[in-house]
């Protein structure tokens, strides 16, 4: 199947801004299961948790192969310019680990892809959801207090930070750190009572449902108490899942960035209180991940 327009939609999702952006706006014109295309490839988007079940042992198939050649060369590179220099960085640290390529070139898509820009983009956006609302600020500051007193956040205290869990869960809500992923299926099958061709990408449109009005009443303002325990019980799991469920591929590291993501707020908080500085307009830009299109300036006033 060919579309007669060679771009297919293409122009479509560069007008809305972002795939993220077009798939809002399609899903709420067709409903939680819709398709486009990009290019010349057919795709299907699916938005609500009753679909993500259905779709959540999907087969799944790694499509790394490109990523892993890039990484290599990289790699290669690196070996041949390090003679010059004797400063290490965690490429070389990497490099020294092991001889196995295949393994430094999966660490390297780990920490670097996976991990930096995701968890970097999360906590800009804690502190901007903290900046902004100083309540709910002063109420992580008396819960790192009360829970931890002087004491760091060890593996036994951590699960005691409630509140800030639910700050993490939200933030992760409304900034939509990475607002979709997609599986290719090899196989016809059958999704919401339509069929989809063999190697038919299918979208997980993980943002749209963060922003579902039904599940999360005022989608775009930032409450953490959402996440409370008594609020949290009548919402499908499906319905939050901002580190993807779909077969062997949800993320790795999802354990980890709640643990990087906590001691890096209670580092800054329990020493500063962070404030805006005034006159910002701040927005969004969806990409992979998502950022801030501008920088964001706050200040630090010690407590
Ligand atoms: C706020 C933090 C993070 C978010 C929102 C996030 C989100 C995601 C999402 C949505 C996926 C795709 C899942 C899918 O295809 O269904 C993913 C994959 C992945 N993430 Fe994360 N992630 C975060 C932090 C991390 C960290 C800290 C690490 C590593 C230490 C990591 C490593 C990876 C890796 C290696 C994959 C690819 C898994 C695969 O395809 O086999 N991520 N992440």
């Amino acid at each position: 199947m060919k579309h007669q327009n060679r771009g297919g939609n293409l122009g479509d999702i560069a007008k809305a801004g972002s795939l993220h952006q077009y798939l809002i706006d399609l899903h709420k014109q067709y409903g939680d299961i819709t398709a486009f295309w990009m290019g010349q490839e057919f795709v299907v988007s699916i938005c609500s948790p009753e679909l993500f079940k259905q779709h959540s042992a999907v087969f799944d198939r790694p499509a790394k192969r490109k990523l892993y050649a890039l990484v290599d060369k990289v790699l290669s590179n690196r070996k041949q310019l390090r003679k010059d220099t004797d400063d290490a960085l965690l490429i070389d640290v990497l490099l020294d680990s092991t001889d196995d390529k295949e393994l430094i070139a999966s660490d390297a898509l780990t920490f670097v892809i996976g991990s930096f820009h995701t968890i970097g983009n999360m906590l800009t956006w804690a502190v901007y959801f903290l900046a902004e609302h100083q309540d709910v600020q002063d109420k992580v500051y008396r819960e790192i207090s009360q829970v931890l007193g002087n004491n760091d956040v060890e593996p036994e205290t951590i699960k005691d930070l409630v509140y800030l869990h639910q700050v993490i869960d939200e933030t992760l809500r409304c900034s939509v750190v990475a607002p979709w992923v997609a599986r290719y299926q090899d196989f016809d099958s059958e999704l919401g009572g339509h069929k989809i061709p063999k190697n038919t990408p299918v979208i997980h449109a993980l943002g749209v449902s963060l922003q579902n009005e039904k599940y999360f009443p005022q989608p775009h303002r930032f409450d953490p108490d959402r996440f409370s325990p008594e609020n949290s019980k009548s919402r499908p799991t499906y319905a939050f899942q901002p580190f993807g469920f779909a077969g062997k591929r949800i993320c790795p590291g999802y354990k980890f960035a709640y643990v990087e993501a906590i001691i890096g707020l209670v580092t800054i908080l329990r020493k500063f209180k962070v404030e805006m500085v005034e006159g910002q307009t701040v927005t969004q830009t969806f990409g992979f991940v998502t950022h801030p299109t501008e920088e964001i300036w706050i200040t630090l006033q010690e407590r």
